[in-house]
């Protein structure tokens, strides 16, 4: 399989050149430029290098810098803004400061004929982000494009296969950067796309049947993407020598635990262990109100059950986690940025340490994860479920957890989120629930005056769930809501809608 190494030097981007790579089925490694040596490169047998971008200056002697030698390792190398500054300083070429007119968003692209712009029109859109640029590129090298403030928007030394580009092709905005990325992919490097999910899946069975011959393997399911398709394919491999633990601490929302009990245990026939263990967290978080203390004794009593559990089973050898590529993705955003060490990653006590830890999903991205799912026949409800907190319901029953809390809150979330689906509008709303307030508010029901809880409802649109916009929902789906949960779930009297975004709001109340 072909590979392609993107060199980080702390950019931004470093993750979503890898996965542009990816879209177009050549597998790519993303390694910090100061983890990884020319050496290194050479015996990996990469098939092209892309120097990502970074923040720095090339000529601050603390900015990133990298052996002059790979240029000379034969392997082709596409540098992309402080990428080809560094490839021109390498080369004894002129990067020049433009202080006081860097050139930062779309911009008119001029290109001339090369292999690196084959099918881009001679006049089209860029990206650009920089203050430096290069004014007089190393001996040998062309200009092949160039915008009105940028002489040399990139270079070519097709000779030696090495080229710069100083706008970003790996953000949607450059019109042709998919383009751009193809042809340095097939056209450069010779690249042939046979990265794809289904070999990666008989790949994958195929390795760990053999290399689990015989063992036994733990896994944590909690019914997310990543644990579920990493418990499908481990199965595929190995059987029932996969023993999955599920464990129910009762704040799950309404029916979801009998949902992944049904679908792993009844669709797939997986080895699993539905741990009901509701009893045990509620005790333990009576009379709790704040919300980080409620987090920590979820976490903790979670490796307890766990553990437990996995007492009973007798000798395991081997564990098997979620991790994906983002988690273990190392960075060359500075020194202290060390590889995270996602073993153990539920947090497990080191006394649990295991002989061998089995993460068959730590190549991939997020979105190469569902597609893995899909095809391992994981219904798209699972696959495309919205994100929901580790601590469950607790962080959405604001103040004091009681059981009676929980069902109100389940009965009213189901509600909420049956109207949100049934009124088409899911394609505005990435996360959806209900919120348990603290608060009370007076209400009247025929003839009675009522006094129950107010019960929020959130809904959020978001890329990344780092920032989120509230959703604009129609008022229809809000009415219905709203009238079918006061009339439904004995308790609520008010219903309100969250019209906060992120920031300065965060998604979840607690
Ligand atoms: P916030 O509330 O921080 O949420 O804006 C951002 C995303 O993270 C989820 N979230 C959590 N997930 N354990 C988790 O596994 C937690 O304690 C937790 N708190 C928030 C939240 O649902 C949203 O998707």
């Amino acid at each position: 399989m072909d590979k392609i190494l993107v060199l980080d030097f702390g950019g931004q981007y470093d993750q979503l050149i890898a996965r542009r790579v990816r879209e177009q089925h050549v597998y790519a490694h993303i390694r910090a430029y100061n983890r990884i040596t020319t050496e290194e490169i050479c015996r990996e047998g990469y098939s092209g290098i892309i120097f990502t971008g970074g923040p720095n200056s090339v000529y601050r002697e603390d900015s990133p810098h990298f052996s002059p030698g790979i240029l000379k390792a034969g392997i082709p190398v596409l540098g992309i803004c402080y990428g080809m500054q560094l490839i021109t300083w390498m080369e004894n070429g002129t990067v020049s400061s433009a202080e006081n007119s860097s050139e930062y968003g779309r911009t008119v692209l001029h290109v001339k004929d090369n292999v690196l712009l084959k099918d881009v029109p001679e006049e089209s859109v860029c990206w650009m982000s920089h203050t430096d640029f290069v004014s007089q590129p190393p001996k040998g090298f062309k200009v092949i494009a160039s915008t009105d403030k940028c002489p040399v928007a990139a270079m070519a030394d097709d000779a030696r296969k090495i080229y710069g580009v100083q706008f970003h092709p790996e953000v949607n905005h450059t019109e042709y950067g998919k383009q751009i990325i193809h042809n340095f992919l097939f056209e450069v490097c010779g690249c042939h796309p046979d990265w794809n999910t289904s070999d990666f899946i008989d790949r994958s069975v195929e390795k760990y049947r053999e290399e689990l011959a015989g063992k036994k393997v733990l896994l944590g399911l909690s019914g997310g993407v990543d644990s579920s398709v990493t418990a499908v394919l481990l199965q595929k491999a190995i059987g029932n020598d996969l023993i999955c633990v599920f464990v129910d601490h009762g704040l799950l929302r309404k029916d979801e635990g009998d949902l992944v009990e049904k679908i792993f245990r009844n669709n797939f026939g997986l080895n699993l262990i539905r741990v009901n263990a509701k009893d045990r967290f509620l005790q333990k978080l009576a009379g709790v109100k704040d919300p980080e203390t409620k987090r920590k004794i979820i976490g903790e009593e979670f490796i307890k059950v766990f553990e437990e559990e996995a007492r009973k089973l007798g000798k395991i050898d081997a564990l098997a986690q979620g991790t994906i590529y983002p988690d273990v993705v190392e960075s060359g955003k500075g020194e202290s940025a060390v590889i995270k060490s996602h073993h153990n990653v539920g947090g497990l006590p080191e006394h649990m340490m295991f002989e061998q830890i089995v993460e068959p999903l730590r190549d991939l991205f997020k979105d190469e994860v569902r597609e893995a799912g899909l095809q391992l026949g994981i219904p798209a409800q699972l696959i495309y479920r919205q994100p929901f907190p580790g601590p469950g319901l607790a962080v959405r029953v604001l103040g004091e957890i009681t059981e009676e809390k929980l069902d109100m809150l389940r009965e009213a979330d189901a509600i909420f989120r049956e109207e949100l689906e049934s009124g088409n509008a899911t394609d505005m709303a990435d996360q959806y629930f209900a919120v348990l307030t603290d608060q009370h508010a007076v209400g009247v029901m025929g003839d009675a005056r009522t006094y129950g809880y107010v019960l929020a409802l959130r809904s959020v649109s978001t890329d990344d769930f780092m920032t989120a916009e509230w959703s604009r929902l129609p008022y229809e789906i809000l009415a219905r809501s709203s009238s079918r949960i006061i009339n439904e779930v004995k308790g609520i009297s008010r219903v309100v809608y969250d019209i906060t975004s992120k920031p300065p709001g965060t998604v979840e109340w607690e």
